[in-house]
């Protein structure tokens, strides 16, 4: 799935036609916070998203602090699209109070789009499959009436954390990727 693109602040409303715009709020899980984006978070961020690999299965490369906060600003602006909301969160882990990673939803109409992101540093512990099905759970308390995914292929610890978060794959490709639904 292209990461970096989308997401934004969405709302406490339930997803309907009416409702133009969501607000990310504030979800925590077991072991984690999940905290709206703020342009704050990016140099902190630039150094979870500071690893090449991280980038193998999406393309891309580690952004600069100062790249992250412009790409930040952009998605809480949002899109500025009737129907469509850019949702970002951020993960901490509470335990540390530190941002390990996050996860996003670009939501139009009643169906949500969601990716998600750990540091290399962080990955392993589970932190991805809490915060991705927290985040379905959010989206779902707030109306989305489809979730879906892009993964691609090879990469197995995103099947598991789609997975997890009560996605199946599909058979259609897009871009080289499954598509995933819930
Ligand atoms: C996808 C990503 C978030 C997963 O992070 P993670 O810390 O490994 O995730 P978790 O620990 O929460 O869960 C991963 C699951 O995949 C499994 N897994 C990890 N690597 C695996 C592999 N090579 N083969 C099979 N399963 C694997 C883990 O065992 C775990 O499942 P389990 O709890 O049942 O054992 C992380 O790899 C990442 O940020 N990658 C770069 C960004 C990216 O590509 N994002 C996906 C597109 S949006």
């Amino acid at each position: 799935m292209a990461l970096g693109g989308p997401v934004v602040e969405g709302a406490t409303e339930p997803l309907a036609a009416t409702v133009s715009r969501m607000i990310a709020t504030r979800f925590t899980t077991e072991r984690s916070v999940l905290l709206p984006l703020r342009a704050e978070y990016s140099e902190a961020m630039a150094k979870v998203l500071a690893d090449p690999e991280l980038y193998a299965f999406t393309g891309g490369e580690p952004p600069t602090a100062e790249a992250l906060a412009e790409r930040y600003r952009r998605q809480v602006a949002g899109p500025g699209r009737p129907g469509e909301s850019w949702l970002n969160w951020v993960i901490s882990v509470t335990q540390y109070d530190e941002l390990v990673g996050y996860v996003q939803a670009t939501v139009i109409g009643d169906e949500a789009e969601i990716a998600w992101v750990l540091g290399t540093a962080w990955q392993g512990h589970g932190y991805a499959k809490e915060a991705a099905v927290a985040l379905v759970a959010w989206l779902q308390a707030h109306g989305a009436g489809r979730v879906v995914a892009h993964v691609h292929p090879e990469h197995l610890a995103s099947a598991a954390v789609a997975a997890a978060a009560g996605l199946h794959r599909t058979d259609q490709l897009d871009d080289g990727e499954y598509l995933w639904v819930r």
